[in-house]
This record gives C-alpha cells, structure tokens and sequence, in this order.
C-alpha cells in the first residue's frame, strides 16, 4: 500500500578483480562514490491549525541486498527504502515536514533524527517501536537554522545492530541565510556518510560486541561504497561529513596524489549549522555521530588525484599509527559551472549568543564491570534514568567526565545545540573548529573532561543522553533527561512524555 517515492541510486558492480584482503588492493578507486537519491513527498498540505505548510512522506524499513566486495557473496542488510545509506530528505526551515515510517522488515525499529528540534516522543524514543508489519508518523517542525544533519535507528538494545545493518540516512535542512551565500550547491555539494565495517567471507556483517571498544570495522565506507572515487570539476566543493560509524573515530584529511602533500581547506560549520566565519585547516576530526562541513577548491590540481586518508589514531585504548585511504578525488581539466572560483564568504551567520549559566551538573561515562554507564545508570535500570529534569528554558553547563581508559564516548545530548566551553586532561585542548560552532555531539577522550554549555528548550518532555559509540549505547550508556515546565505547571511533572 505504500509507494516507494524514491528513484533506486544507480549503483552496479563491475566483474571481481581481486581478492579484497590481498596486498595489492587493487580495486581500490575503482567504484564511484554513491550519491544517495533525493526523497520526494507524496504531497503537501496545510494544517488547518497553525497554517503550516506541511510536506507529507512515506518511507519503508525494509530489506536489501547489495555487493559489497566484488568477489564476496552479496550482503544482506535493512535499509530506508531497501536502500543503504537511505535517501536524502531536502527541508527548508519554516516547512513542516511528516514523515511516516513503515516497518516491513521483521526488526523493531525506532527512528531518530539526530539534530532535529522535535517535542518528545516524536524525537525517536528508543523504547516507542514500530513492530515489524507497523507503522509510525513523525512531525517534524524543521524550526531550526541550516544544518546538516541525519536520521538513524535509535531501537533499545539494538541501535548498534540496527545502524550496522545499513539503517541511516541525511537529513539537510537550508534556510534562507544560508541560500543567500553563494556556497557550492547542486552537484558540488556533497553528503558523505563514513563508516568502518568489516565482511566474512560469506559477505555476511561482523558484528562481535564483545570488545571494549565496539565494532571498529576493517573496511573504511563512503555512502556504503569501500574506497570510492569521485570525478570533480577544477572549482570549490562543499563536502559534508558525517561520522556514520558504530564505533570509529576519523580524523579526515586530503592529500595531493596517494600521500603527499596536504591540503588546506575551510571548515564552515559543524552539526549544529554554520560557523559565523571559515576556519582555516588540513584535518578534522570527527567521533561518531559528529559532522564538519569543509569548503575545498580543486582548481590548482587538474588533471590530479587528490586521496582523503584517515589517521587512525585511538581505537579503544589502542593507539594505531598510520593512516588510511578513504576515497578518491579525480579532478578533471574543465569547469562546467561558472560560480567554482568565488571566494568563501568571510561572514557566514550570526551565531546565538552563547547562554550565562549558574547551573553545573556533572556526569560520568565509564565501564563499571560488564556494562558502560551514566553516573552508574544504564537504560535498563528504568527507575533511575531520567538523570536530571532542567526546567524549560533554563541555561546549564553539563559536565562529561570520561570516567576510565575504555575508549572515546562521543556524548550526544538530543533536543539542545551546545557550546563546548573546556576541555581539560585527555588530549586537553578545544579544537578551532570544534570552538567555532555548535555542537549536538562532543569527542570525550580517555580521561578528559568536557564542559558544555546549553538553554533546555524549545520542548518540555523526556529526551535521552548518551554516548555515540552504538555499542556502548546499546550496553547500557543511554539516560534521559526530562525537561519540566516549572512555570505552566508550578510542580515537577513530565509534560508530554511519560516515561515507563
Ligand atoms: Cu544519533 Cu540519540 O542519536
Ligand atoms: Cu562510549
């Protein structure tokens, strides 16, 4: 009954060459860069409430099958649309959107997207499931400034498996600011989903949560593709990353043939929209669920490659050297459109200014005995995880403490767009580009500690916390904070959202 909107991404194998574990790789570059397909609506309609426009979507959760490695059977996976990653839904601020999501797989699911300011649960509760053969609606205000987000599986217990098997997909919402600036767009404009996953010779997932540090993968992805390439113009390009992994940190960077030289780029925002100015670098680095968005001008490489590799850096308590190679650039010797010269503009936004808190609340992520843990609290310890109840509207500055050397936890707050004021022990020092805009996932290394400043709102109701590293989430580092509204009420009292 529901039709599939969506036009399938043309994506096709070539015949094997070689064998992906032998030491020439020689099918690296050899297989474009999937650029997901544009989600359409079925139609739009105004609410005859609030006079909203309102842009009305169906997607299916549903199975697929795709060729990983050309010489290893195909793998089975869940994607949005049978798709893997999902289509793109385009938004503009001020356009409502609801988005039905139909469950025809046999997993539960339960769907989030992370960035969105929606009233809970709308938000994607990981207990409010979709069974297999349902469905559910989500209404989405879109009210936020031009971000660059994404949906995911957010199931209790499951999200790890859930996004492994192929369950998330971008989100991008522009407004009007943001159209005004002449930055790259259409083609030049980029979403890059980054993930790790690692293959059996069946061409069946790894997915062995036993580790301390989750499910690393051994096989880098761009939008699903293991090494890519993608032909581009001499000009600028928007790229927006997305660390898409289960538990993978990046630190990303383009180098001038395989290795060599490497170049310097602008970051122009991160997950919370634009920087009010470009910050120069030749590296970012992303933990799971982070997203930076780089301008990077190709013109003086035509006729080149350009490789981006990852420095490996930490993985768990492990400190790998070296790099990898990501994907790759093949930069062309003419230019189709006319605008690929103009500078980067210098101003990009007004930036909200940051709030005054007075309120300090502090938690801690760490591993106590089998389990990874908030201040001691898991999901499953339902009694106990609403952690803390900020009232509507008010300014805090939360605390993430690190709490022992199990890994990176990327902390994720839903519902608020923070400020990350200090780090200090760990690697000690905030980043230019992690300084320069807000955040809604922060980078918590081994022992450090992070303070983030943010204003509870726009939405009473029940939201979740919790690290970014799936595995960990899954067992058991999700809590939930419930934000009250003192001032309508007069008492302490779960708005919309009544947790269990
Ligand atoms: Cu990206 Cu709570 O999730
Ligand atoms: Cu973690």
């Amino acid at each position: 009954p529901y039709a599939n909107t969506t036009t399938a991404v043309n994506y096709t194998w070539a015949a094997p060459t070689a064998g992906w574990l032998s030491p020439e790789y020689k099918w690296f570059f050899e297989y474009p860069l999937p650029i997901p397909a544009v989600k359409q609506p079925r139609f739009v309609y105004t609410n005859n409430q609030t006079g909203a426009v309102v842009d009305y979507y169906e997607i299916e959760v549903r199975k697929l099958t795709k060729q990983i490695y050309p010489n290893l059977p195909p793998t089975q996976m869940i994607g949005y649309d049978g798709l893997q990653p999902g289509p793109t839904f385009m938004m503009r601020k001020g356009r409502e959107a609801v988005v039905r999501f139909v469950n025809q797989s046999p997993i539960d699911i339960s769907t989030h997207v992370h960035g969105q300011y929606n009233r809970a649960p709308f938000d994607g509760w990981a207990a409010d499931y979709a069974y297999p053969g349902q469905y559910k609606d989500y209404h989405y205000p879109n009210a936020q400034n031009a971000r660059t987000i994404w949906y995911h599986d957010h199931t209790e217990f499951a999200t790890g498996l859930n996004v492994y098997l192929g369950l998330e997909g971008f989100y991008i919402l522009t407004d009007d600011e943001e159209q005004a600036l002449n930055l790259p767009s259409g083609k030049y404009d980029i979403p890059m989903s980054i993930s790790a996953k690692q293959y059996n010779n069946d061409g069946t997932l790894v997915y062995d949560t036993t580790s301390n540090y989750g499910i690393p993968g051994d096989v880098i992805q761009v939008n699903g593709q293991p090494w890519p390439y993608m032909a581009v113009e001499p000009r600028k390009y928007r790229l927006r990353f997305l660390n898409g992994a289960v538990s993978r940190t990046f630190t990303l960077s383009l180098h001038e043939g395989f290795d060599g030289q490497q170049l310097d780029f602008d970051v122009i925002g991160s997950d919370c929209g634009l920087f009010a100015q470009p910050v120069k670098a030749n590296s970012v680095a992303l933990s799971m669920g982070e997203r930076y968005e780089i301008i990077v001008d190709f013109a003086d490489f035509k006729g080149q490659n350009i490789t981006m590799r990852n420095a490996r850096g930490v993985v768990g308590s492990l400190d790998f050297a070296g790099t990898d190679q990501v994907m790759r650039f093949i930069v062309g010797n003419s230019e189709s459109g006319n605008s690929g010269n103009d500078p980067v503009p210098s101003a990009l936004r007004t930036m909200p200014l940051t709030p005054e808190a007075n309120i300090t609340k502090k938690f801690q992520f760490a591993r106590i005995g089998e389990e990874w843990v908030v201040n001691g609290v898991g999901w499953a310890d339902i009694e106990h995880r609403i952690l803390t109840r900020p009232t509507l509207g008010a300014d805090e500055i939360w605390e993430l403490h690190n709490g022992n050397g199990t890994g990176v936890h990327p902390v994720h707050i839903h519902l608020v767009d923070f400020q990350i004021l200090s780090r200090s022990g760990g690697r000690g020092k905030i980043l230019p580009y992690e300084a320069a805009g807000l955040k809604d996932v922060v980078w918590l290394a081994p022992n450090e500690t992070v303070r983030v400043v943010a204003r509870y709102a726009p939405w009473p109701g029940v939201y979740m916390f919790h690290c970014h590293n799936l595995v960990h989430e899954d067992h058991d580092m999700l809590v939930a904070f419930n934000v009250t509204n003192l001032a309508k009420w007069g008492y302490d009292k779960t708005t919309l959202f009544i947790d269990p």
